[in-house]
């Protein structure tokens, strides 16, 4: 069997202002073009999961446990060098948060936002870099990618802001991108026109997508295997069609008897992907 793009094997994180670990043991593979969620209710260690990932948790505030294993490419991201993490972060795996508002700068036009981002990952010609600009905004499925590039955040609406941050995501050809809470705040059929682009694009460009979610729904309409969190831990894992119809932990069903949504139970239960 070939190794998966990322394993990551008993992860402990350790805060010095938590009585108790915010990741406690989590172990998750996740291979090259595959689509995998993380689920658990707030505070159950998703994020900080996810940022243990790219080295992100302020490691002032932090401990990782000694055994503790984040390996992407076979390289251990928890003892990785600052030139290795600037060789990984962003440009090999981009993350998108739920609010694009905190992540974009409200003073500075968003084409510029993202040709500054990808000009840090690849020193391109400028003409070069601003065609690949104008076709990440493309493939996002931003029509009016003119008039986006030179508008100001505060200018576009929910959805399109966080169609920028994809775009930005994307920009520099990840093989890992990580959506964490990416569609929350966007209402369900904007949501869904994100998702369909986010999958869009992980079927292209063979990406690998490990999407953060606290609904269930969004889980089972994205992704291929799922991982459920509860207060750290990983309760259960694996196909997400098998995980929706036969849940085995407590947890998990109250998370699915939570959802008022009626998932698209053909699109899990066909299992198109291998
Ligand atoms: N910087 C920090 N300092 C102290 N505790 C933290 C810090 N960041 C997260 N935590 C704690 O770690 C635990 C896991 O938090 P995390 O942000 O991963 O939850 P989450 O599953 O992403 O929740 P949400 O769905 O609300 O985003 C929580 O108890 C949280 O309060
Ligand atoms: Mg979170």
């Amino acid at each position: 069997m070939t190794s998966p793009l990322l394993e990551i094997e008993n992860l402990n994180v350790v805060f010095g202002s938590l009585p108790y670990p915010a990741v406690a043991d989590v172990s998750l593979a996740l291979g090259a073009g595959a689509r995998v969620g993380i689920i658990g209710e707030s505070g159950s260690g998703k994020s900080v999961t996810a940022m243990s990932i790219l080295r992100l948790n302020d490691e002032r505030q932090m401990a990782y446990g000694r055994t503790s294993r984040v390996d992407f490419e076979g390289k251990n991201i928890l003892t990785a060098s600052a030139a290795e993490l600037t060789e990984i972060r962003g440009k090999r795996i981009a993350m998108i948060f739920q609010d694009p508002m905190s992540t974009l700068n409200p003073l500075i036009r968003v084409g510029r936002q993202i040709l500054d981002v990808l000009l840090t990952h690849k020193p391109l010609p400028r003409g070069e870099a601003k065609d690949k600009v104008m076709s990440s905004l493309d493939a996002v499925g931003i029509r009016t990618s003119e008039r986006v590039f030179s508008s100001y955040p505060h200018q576009l609406s929910g959805g399109m802001r966080q169609r920028v941050m994809i775009a930005m995501a994307i920009a520099s050809e990840p093989q890992l991108l990580i959506a964490d809470e990416a569609t929350s705040a966007l209402d369900v059929t904007v949501q869904d026109a994100v998702l369909d682009t986010i999958e869009q694009l992980a079927e292209e460009r063979g990406m690998s997508v490990l999407m953060i979610t606290h609904d269930m729904g969004v889980a089972a309409r994205f992704c291929d295997d799922v991982y459920v969190m509860n207060r750290g831990e990983v309760v259960e894992s694996g196909r997400m069609a098998d995980v929706i119809i036969a849940p085995e932990h407590s947890y998990t069903k109250k998370l699915l008897a939570s959802v008022p949504r009626v998932y698209p139970l053909d699109r899990v239960t066909n299992q198109p992907r291998a």
